[in-house]
């Protein structure tokens, strides 16, 4: 998967690009992560991005032309483009599937007030949010969403952190982890999961998914007991159990 990802500040996104999981998802050639420094494509001898907003009220705007010439430089023509912006949809799950079902797409990210408005309609640009609440800048939005995208992408995790664990309960929020030891500070791991009966376990993830999900979530619980289609005869018990207990 390529990502071209538009910046001022190209530096930020080291950490994230070479370490970690991602780092070697970039060495072994599974994501190509293309940092364009958009000052490079200024035509003043200030390397001037912004200018001041037209119809007064203070603040700064990103012009579009240092814009459009690196999004043209980086062949962004016919591309999907994404503008991190606090005025975006809000990124869900749903969306990040989408987006890791391409081979490829554009981040833009602003500064100050945001970019010039004719960028965002001139590329057909796609505001994504990360949540309700305005950060300084779209490069850690932008690293939160190549994030979330790249774990969906094949070979990107190692077999021990794959999403497929994840998306059995699609929709529910993880049931609690243990590791050694067994016990810690006069606290256990739970019994059943050291049974090694592996359905029994199964079920317990399961029940605990749906206490922690209904007491969270609620919202998340009533879009799941709407699409229970699939459950198995336990499980649909297990439900039941919980919603008989309200
Ligand atoms: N830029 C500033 N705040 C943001 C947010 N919450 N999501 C995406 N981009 C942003």
């Amino acid at each position: 998967m390529k990502i071209d990802v538009l910046t001022i500040f190209p530096e930020m996104f080291n950490p994230v690009t070479t370490d970690s999981m991602l780092g070697r998802a970039v060495r072994n050639g599974i994501l190509d992560i293309r940092l364009t420094n958009i000052r490079d494509y200024t035509s003043d001898k200030h390397n001037k991005t912004d200018d001041y907003t037209f119809g007064g009220g203070g603040g700064m705007v990103m012009m579009p032309d240092p814009i459009f010439t690196a999004l043209r430089h980086i062949g962004a023509e016919g591309k999907k483009v994404l503008y991190m912006s606090p005025r975006g949809k809000i990124l869900d799950e749903q969306k990040v599937r989408e987006l890791a079902g391409l081979d490829e797409f554009v981040i833009l990210c602003g500064h100050y007030e945001g970019v010039d408005q004719r960028v965002l309609d001139y590329w057909n640009a796609e505001e994504v949010s990360i949540g309700d609440y305005v950060l300084t800048g779209g490069e850690l939005p932008a690293m939160v969403l190549i994030d979330s995208v790249a774990r969906f992408v094949p070979g990107v995790l190692g077999n021990k952190d794959s999403v497929t664990d994840e998306s059995v309960y699609s929709g529910l929020l993880e049931y609690p982890h243990y590791t050694q030891p067994r016990e810690y500070e006069g606290l256990q791991v739970p019994d059943v999961l050291l049974s090694g009966n592996h359905k029994k376990i199964d079920l317990w993830r399961f029940r605990e998914s749906l206490i922690i999900t209904k007491e969270r979530r609620p919202d998340l619980f009533r879009k799941f007991i709407g699409d229970r289609g699939n459950l198995s005869k336990d499980e649909k018990k297990i439900l039941d159990e919980l919603l008989n207990q309200e």
